[in-house]
């Protein structure tokens, strides 16, 4: 009767939804099983290590599709600004006069130098390259030469801004399409997705500190390990194994792409109560894959992203970085420390280094084929949809 009254909200996600996942879960538990796919999936070895596959995604789903780029937070202020690429395009997004952000190719116009390093900075009102000194405003436009002594008068537009690049932001998340084309469409995009990240508010957190790290595994190794639970026990046996379940898990299609959930042992407490007392988020991590390489993990206290950005078909820069919902004080930053000290323990240490380990393997060429099994429907879907998109099956 409580909940006729009260709003069904929680911080973080609608109670009601809380709810019922957590049933869906139960329900698993006292079935004694775990969400299954149709099938099991048959993956290509090539998958992951043909150059060709990669040629394919750079051009699919780095650089003609949008991308997630950077949090709203990352770029609050006007002035603030984050460069990054995508499959190798320098991009750089900035919060213009207006409030709005605005993306462009992150290379000057005269004579190619990137406009800004890779990062994030802040300028009063300009840009001021580092080559030759060319200024430009927050609109990407051309507004001093010096020095140049009229040397650049006969010049048309095309040298007069940077490229501009389509870039939306919506639901706290920065889109950019890197090659041009089209305006982005952020819920088209996430296929529903974009209500639930709504509910948790991740417009207005906080970037605490980040993690840059780089692995000789394919990328969709690396993705793989946030997609099934079923690893939980072996290879962390002496991390999160302890708190953590590696079933039931459930994951919910969103397009390409997906939530998914790793839950903690407290969760099984839930069967003794009452409904009306049951909440999923204080019980487990709650991840949303956005397509193709982005990886929202959020934990009780903090939003984890993970961008996985292939610099090649065996090796892949991991850009981590933590994010809370108020600015943490210097009483809580030892807190968050340790919180980005066990995802580097624990994604870096055990599941990224065992992903390099198969893909030293798998490049052997000595096996033709990996399989998922029905009980990794996460990464089944997440296979597939990407094979999809490529318009190829899996
Ligand atoms: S390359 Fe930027 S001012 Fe010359
Ligand atoms: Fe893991």
């Amino acid at each position: 009767m409580l909940d006729c009254i009260m709003p069904l909200r929680s911080a973080g996600m609608r109670i009601d939804r809380q709810r019922e996942i957590v049933r869906t879960l139960l329900e698993l538990v006292d079935a004694d099983t775990t969400q299954l796919a149709d099938a099991p999936l048959v993956v290509e070895v090539d998958d992951y290590t043909s150059p060709a596959m990669l040629a394919a995604e750079t051009d699919v789903w780095f650089r003609d599709r949008p991308v997630l780029v950077c949090l709203s937070g990352d770029v609050a202020e006007v002035g603030d600004y984050c460069a990054s690429d995508s499959a190798g395009i320098p991009l750089l997004v900035v919060r213009a006069a207006d409030g709005s952000v605005r993306g462009f190719v992150n290379i000057c116009r005269h004579r190619g130098s990137p406009l800004v390093p890779q990062g994030r900075g802040h300028v009063a009102r300009t840009f001021h390259c580092g080559f030759h000194g060319w200024v430009y405003d927050l609109d990407g436009e051309v507004v001093g030469r010096p020095h140049s002594h009229g040397g650049f008068d006969t010049l048309g537009a095309a040298q007069s801004t940077l490229v501009r690049v389509p870039t939306r932001e919506a639901h706290g998340l920065v889109f950019m399409r890197p090659r041009g084309g089209d305006a982005i469409d952020v819920d088209a995009l996430l296929c529903g997705m974009g209500e639930e990240l709504d509910e948790f508010g991740f417009g207005s957190y906080h970037r605490f500190a980040a993690w840059d790290s780089e692995w000789a595994a394919n990328w969709k190794l690396l993705v793989d390990t946030f997609l099934e639970t079923y690893h939980v026990p072996a290879l962390h046996a002496d991390t999160v194994a302890r708190h953590f379940l590696a079933e039931p898990s459930a994951f919910a299609p969103f397009g390409p792409n997906l939530r998914f959930h790793s839950l903690q042992k407290s969760l099984l407490t839930l069967r003794d109560r009452p409904e009306s007392e049951w909440t999923l988020l204080p019980h487990g991590t709650v991840e949303y894959v956005v397509a193709p390489n982005a990886i929202l993990s959020y934990s009780v206290d903090h939003l984890a992203v993970y961008r996985f950005l292939p610099r090649a078909v065996d090796r892949t820069r991991v850009e981590c970085v933590v994010y809370t919902s108020d600015p943490p004080d210097e009483a809580d930053a030892p807190h968050f420390e340790r919180t980005l000290a066990l995802h580097q323990r624990v994604s870096g240490d055990q599941d990224f280094t065992q992903q390099e380990a198969i893909h030293a393997a798998l490049a052997s060429g000595a096996v033709g084929e990996v399989v998922f099994g029905r009980n990794e429907p996460a990464a089944i879907h997440f296979h597939r949809a990407l094979h999809e998109l490529l318009g190829s099956e899996a």
